[in-house]
């Protein structure tokens, strides 16, 4: 089934324009539902309109729908105001994508479509006649209007910050800088099942190697066999053992072999479907496999969507230290079906959240307001939406520094002494636990140091990722001597001094701020 991305809304909310920029953030074709009425009867719509009358044109304008909606696999489509007051061309949306709705005030829109009076067809009047017709059409469809579940705030002018939201409620980024590969990002529940139609439509038809870990190969990786082999495209499926101590060498040697049998060649592609350890191990093998082809991430746990299948990296361990051996190689796709959430372990779940919180404070207030509103202990599933608004903030951040010459180096916040802990305890505290450790120590570091600019930032933190079931002191019994080894291991260390990343407030990083370990310990 195709995937679409409709843009709705009464007349004057920006429809096309929206359309159209998120068309070309995204790379995709764009459809102007009214254009094209307009094109294929050779009349503007206003003559159309009035020549045949309402029933006549929404005639045409079902049509034309049904066209754009067979003209591609995916595509951004700008509907007109009244496009889905017809049952059947609403059904055929729902059915084949997902629809943002643009809420504007009235008065808003009054001042938009006055200063185009008699170009809609529905607003005929003129000066202060033509507001009538508006507010009386807003109070015939307010029900209609009403009932689109996915809004998007369109009462202001600021396009930029209208596209990003868009791309956060529709789950649906590009990430460009990362050398030549573009990374095309989906968020939802279900995706999995489009990866095979994807590979096809993007014309990747080359043998496939689908890699995942003992607890996702059944039933996602298969799924993911399935959905490629059911499009035609060959699929091999490798099972390696979970857990970040096969996070190495022989296990990458086991991808190497397996990308041997599977046949991948130049135009093949490598498929991780699993955590984050499973994401940087297949894409290290994707790198180095034929000097680099193509791979996909299909994150299944929560870390792995908002942080690790964003940005690139890939790597492998080895007995000295985490990540040392590893590559710059962007995945191509990443699809984040949200589904297979559903069975993550909550201690997992966890761990994906302290970094959610991490991408809170580094620049997005709302996003931590969000988490702090998540009922209970972090055991329950967070929504598609506030995935998407997660991943938003490193793919942001990518997008201004793709090779973390600058301000990328904020996404390390809570990493210095996290991964400091994290390795000191001998990795018996998984890495969001530690992260959360590291979190609330740097804030109490930056508010120590008199950088904090925000009174209780690192109370704040302590209190919600205790209360999400997440450790936040570093543990009394960890020896402190291995802890200030372990800080002097970091790849960021220059000149002997350790550079820290750290909140003056939320939204304001600090990074390259060098710290005495001893200091740092406190
Ligand atoms: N490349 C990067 O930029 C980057 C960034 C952050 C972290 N990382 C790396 O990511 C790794 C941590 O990732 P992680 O936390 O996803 O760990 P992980 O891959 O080990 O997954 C955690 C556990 O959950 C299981 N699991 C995964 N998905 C599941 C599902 N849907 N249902 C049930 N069980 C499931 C896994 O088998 C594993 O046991 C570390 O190796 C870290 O270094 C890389
Ligand atoms: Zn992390």
């Amino acid at each position: 089934m195709p995937q679409h991305f409709y843009i709705y809304g009464p007349p004057g909310s920006g429809k096309s324009t929206l359309g159209q920029a998120l068309a070309g953030q995204l790379g995709l074709p764009f459809t102007d539902l009214d254009a094209a009425i307009e094109q294929a009867a050779g009349r503007p719509v206003r003559e159309l309109f009035a020549a045949e009358g309402e029933p006549a044109f929404r005639v045409r304008e079902a049509e034309q729908l049904r066209l754009a909606v067979a003209s591609a696999p995916e595509s951004v489509i700008a509907l007109g105001g009244g496009a889905l007051l017809d049952p059947a061309s609403r059904t055929l949306a729902e059915q084949s994508g997902r629809i943002l709705f643009l809420e504007t005030p009235p008065a808003v829109l009054e001042a938009r479509t006055g200063a185009q009076p008699g170009v809609r067809p529905l607003l005929t009047g003129r000066g202060h006649a033509a507001r009538t017709p508006l507010a009386e059409l807003l109070e015939r469809r307010a029900a209609h209007y009403a009932s689109f579940p996915l809004r998007l705030d369109a009462g202001h002018d600021r396009l930029e910050e209208k596209l990003a939201q868009a791309q956060i409620r529709l789950g649906a980024f590009r990430i460009r800088g990362m050398g030549r590969q573009e990374t095309d990002v989906r968020v939802g529940a279900g995706l999995l099942d489009s990866l095979g139609r994807r590979l096809r439509a993007a014309g990747w038809t080359g043998a496939s190697l689908v890699v995942a870990d003992t607890n996702t190969a059944d039933p996602y990786g298969q799924a993911a066999v399935d959905a490629i082999r059911q499009a035609g495209v060959a699929a091999t499926l490798l099972t390696i053992p979970a857990g970040e101590v096969h996070k190495r060498l022989e296990t990458l040697a086991r991808l190497w072999q397996g990308c041997l049998e599977a046949g991948i060649d130049r135009g093949g592609t490598v498929v991780a479907v699993g955590g984050g350890v499973v994401g940087d191990l297949a894409g290290f093998a994707a790198a180095t496999w034929m000097r680099g082809v193509r791979w996909i991430g299909v994150p299944t746990t929560l870390l792995a969507m908002v942080d690790s299948s964003l940005g690139g990296k890939t790597a492998i361990d080895l007995p000295a230290g985490k990540n040392l051996v590893g590559a710059f190689h962007p995945p191509a796709l990443v699809l984040a079906d949200t589904r297979t959430l559903q069975t993550l372990p909550v201690a997992e779940r966890r761990c994906g959240l302290a970094e959610a919180v991490k991408h809170g404070v580094i620049a997005d207030p709302g996003l931590l307001a969000a988490i702090e509103a998540l009922p209970g202990n972090g055991a329950a599933t967070c929504g598609d939406a506030l995935v998407a608004r997660a991943m938003a903030v490193k793919i942001a951040v990518i997008q201004q520094d793709p090779y973390e010459k600058g301000i990328r180096a904020a996404l390390n916040l809570g990493h210095t002494l996290g991964h400091a802990v994290e390795l000191a305890s001998g990795f018996t505290l998984r890495h969001g636990e530690a992260v959360a450790i590291g979190l609330v120590a740097e804030a109490r570091l930056a508010e120590r140091l008199g950088l904090a600019a925000e009174p209780g930032l690192s109370d704040r933190l302590a209190r919600l990722l205790a209360r999400l079931g997440l450790p936040v002191e570093i543990p009394p019994g960890l020896d402190r001597e291995a802890l200030r080894r372990a800080l002097l291991l970091d790849k960021k260390n220059e000149a002997g001094t350790i550079r820290f990343a750290l909140p003056i407030r939320i939204g304001e990083i600090r990074t390259r701020v060098a710290v005495d370990p001893a200091v740092a310990i406190g």
